[in-house]
Formats: structure tokens, sequence, C-alpha cells
């Protein structure tokens, strides 16, 4: 099965929040990150954990190229187009590994200054990453992670894309859409009209369209069926290309959609409460990390991440 991250880095994000932090991480994170580069030396090493897109080496960039950027994901992962354009001529090029487990970590031991991460970390199995953060930092290294909260917003938001995601009315939808193509496929688009099945699955298509699109209230809106409506209506834009358009343009519909809901409830189930983050912390400290600093940290709508700083 496709790993449901990679679906999302194929797009392009520089950040796990797509369109809001297009442009790299902003505000409290990016506040965050850059106190910590401006801490660093320059030719110091420091590894990005569940890095998506390599999504701190923007701010990387702009603040303090003189740092060696690794980033390790599980998923496929690619420098972001923004970060692309900074990265020529470099003294030290960023390096990503893709498709590679926090839990082996592929570097030698002593070796890294500093291991960050902005919601990544908690996606592994944590007492075995930790055992290789521990193993990879150098003595006196340090950790400095943003960690899912259960009540954060971002988790609120997450629930809700949960919620919102309409199983049975996605696979009717998309069955009507295979079922177009089909009728275009055998008796060519002049043949819609006259195909009662055609004609039907359009009518399942406009009233879903009706039903979720022309819902423009913000407390009753469902946005994920908005966005699943607004990009299944591409379709009709490829009747008259060719039949392996269509098809693959549903196979992807599927895919992206299927992808969409597990990456929000992995988000949800890996949210860490107060017990959760002690016994994190617990961790640490058997894994030879002490743990400076843990708290919560919010942003201009509230609550947003645990926020904890550790040394080896
Ligand atoms: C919420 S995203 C965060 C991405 C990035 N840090 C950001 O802030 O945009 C979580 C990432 O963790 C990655 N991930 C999940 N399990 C992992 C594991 N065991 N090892 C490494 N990365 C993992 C996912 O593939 C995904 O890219």
């Amino acid at each position: 099965m496709e790993n449901h991250w990679s679906e999302f880095w194929k797009q392009g994000h520089a950040t796990t929040f797509g369109p809001y932090y297009k442009e790299g991480y902003r505000g409290v994170i990016g506040d965050w990150w850059e106190v910590l580069l401006a801490q660093m030396q320059p030719g110091e090493s420091v590894l990005d954990l569940g890095c998506g897109n390599a999504a701190l080496l923007v701010n990387l960039l702009e603040k303090n190229n003189q740092i060696r950027y690794l980033g390790l994901d599980l998923a496929e992962v690619r420098i972001s187009p923004v970060a692309e354009e900074q990265i020529k001529n470099l003294e030290y090029p960023p390096q990503l590994f893709s498709n590679c487990p926090a839990e082996k970590i592929p570097l030698e031991e002593a070796s890294i200054d500093a291991v960050v991460s902005v919601f990544g970390i908690e996606y592994s199995q944590c007492e075995l990453t930790l055992g290789e953060v521990s193993r990879v930092l150098k003595n006196e290294g340090r950790l400095n992670l943003l960690v899912h909260h259960r009540e954060s917003n971002v988790t609120r938001m997450s629930k809700k894309a949960v919620d919102e995601y309409q199983e049975e009315e996605i696979e009717s939808l998309l069955k009507a859409l295979q079922t177009i193509h089909q009728v275009i496929v055998s008796e060519g688009v002049k043949g819609l009209k006259a195909s009662a099945v055609a004609e039907n699955s359009r009518s399942l298509v406009n009233s879903l369209a009706s039903k979720y699109l022309n819902d423009t209230d913000l407390q009753t809106a469902n946005g994920t069926m908005f966005e699943f409506l607004s990009h299944a209506l591409q379709f009709f834009k490829l009747i008259r290309k060719t039949e392996q358009d269509r098809a693959d343009f549903i196979t992807n519909l599927r895919v992206e959609f299927h992808a969409y809901k597990g990456r929000f409830q992995e988000m949800v189930s890996v949210a860490k409460d107060e017990s959760g983050i002690h016994e994190f912390q617990g961790l640490c400290k058997q894994a030879g990390i002490e743990v400076l600093e843990c708290k919560e940290i919010y942003d201009e709508k509230g609550l947003l991440a645990w926020q904890l700083a550790g040394k080896k």
C-alpha cells in the first residue's frame, strides 16, 4: 500500500500544514526554530526526524546557512520547491533520507550536534527512536521537539476532518465517475445523454456537489467533502481527453482521499496527553537524554503543542 504521507509530500508541500505554511514555518513554530538556529555554531549538524519535504530547511537557509541539515522520513520525501531554489552553491548541501525509519538512523554514533523534530518523532516507536537519537548525538548534543498535543487545535481539526469524511458518499461518487468513464469508452461522449446509467451517475454527482459546495456557512460546512467534491468535478474537464487520462484521474482521486483520511487518523492517534508526554520523558531518560524542559506552547489560536528540550 502507498504510504499516505508519500502521497502528501509528492504534491510538493513545504510543511504538514500545506497551504497554511507554504513558504516554510512562520509564527510560533518558525520563531522556536529560529531561536535554536541562532544558538548553533557554523559547521554544526542538525538531524530533522520525520522531516517531510525538509520542512525546517527554508528557515535554516534564511538564517544560518553554515549549518549541515540532514532530514529523515519514513515516507518518500524531497526538498520542497521553496527550499530547492535556495540550495545551489551551499557549503553544506542538505542530505535527505527517504523511506527511512527514525527507529534505525543510518548515521554513525556521536556524529550529530542536534536532533530536532516538528510533529515527527511521535509517529515512530519512541523507545527505539530515542535509543537511536542518543546513539547518533555527540556528548552534550541537544534534542528539541514539538510534539502533537491531545488537546491542541491541530488535533481538534484533525478529528474534525476524520468525522467529516463521508466514506459511503465518496465511494458512490467514485463509482459514478467510473460509470461515466465506461460509457464514454463504449459509446463515446455523444452516447452519454442516451445512457440511463450515465445520466443517473451524473445526477448523483450533481446532488452531492450541491449538498457540499453550496454550504458556505462556516458553522455547518463540511471542509473535507468540499475539498473532495471540488477536486472530483475536475473529472468533467477530461471527458474529451484520453481513456488513460480519465482512468488515472479516478485512481489518483481515490488514493489521494484515502491517504487524506489516513493522515488525519494517524495525527489524532499519535497526539500525547499529559500521561503520554510524561511517559515520553521517561523514555528520554532511559535512553540517556536529560529532559531540560517540557511545556505546553500556544499560538494565537490556542494550544499548539508540547515543546520539549533535552540534552545527551
Ligand atoms: C506530521 S508530518 C511532519 C512533517 C514535518 N516535520 C513538518 O513539520 O512538516 C509527520 C511525518 O513523520 C513521518 N513518519 C512517520 N513515521 C515515521 C517513522 N517511523 N520514522 C520516520 N518518519 C516517520 C511521516 O512520513 C510524516 O512525513
